[in-house]
């Protein structure tokens, strides 16, 4: 394998090469994308979040709250809702 490469033409090596920090950059991109890396506290704040028990808004909810905002989850099941308190909080 890397006889071949050694092989390639210059021109094809520096193609290989710029194809493969794109390629990087492009994986890292999808793999951090929607992380929210802002170690901002937020105490004294009060968030309220609708559709808090699942998928976005709880990842939101986790997030704010780890961050030290109170936050009040609005959703429209009370069992699910109370579900989400519990991770929201306990994480
Ligand atoms: N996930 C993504 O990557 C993504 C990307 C872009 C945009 N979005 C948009 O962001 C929103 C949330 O996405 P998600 O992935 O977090 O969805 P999800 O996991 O399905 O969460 C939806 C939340 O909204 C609540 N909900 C749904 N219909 C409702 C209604 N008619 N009245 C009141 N509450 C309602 C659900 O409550 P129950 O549990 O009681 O049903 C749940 O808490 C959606 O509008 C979605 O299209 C999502």
């Amino acid at each position: 394998m890397l006889t071949f490469l050694l092989a390639l033409p210059f021109l094809v090596k520096i193609v290989l090469l710029i194809l493969l920090v794109l390629g990087f950059f492009k994986a890292r991109l999808v793999l951090t994308i929607g992380e929210c890396r802002s170690p901002n506290k937020l105490t004294e704040k009060t968030v309220i979040i609708t559709g808090s028990n699942s998928g976005i808004g709880k990842e939101t909810a986790v997030d704010l709250a780890k961050r030290g905002a109170r936050v009040i989850l609005a959703c429209r099941d009370l069992k699910r809702a109370d579900d989400a308190r519990g991770k929201v909080y306990d994480s």
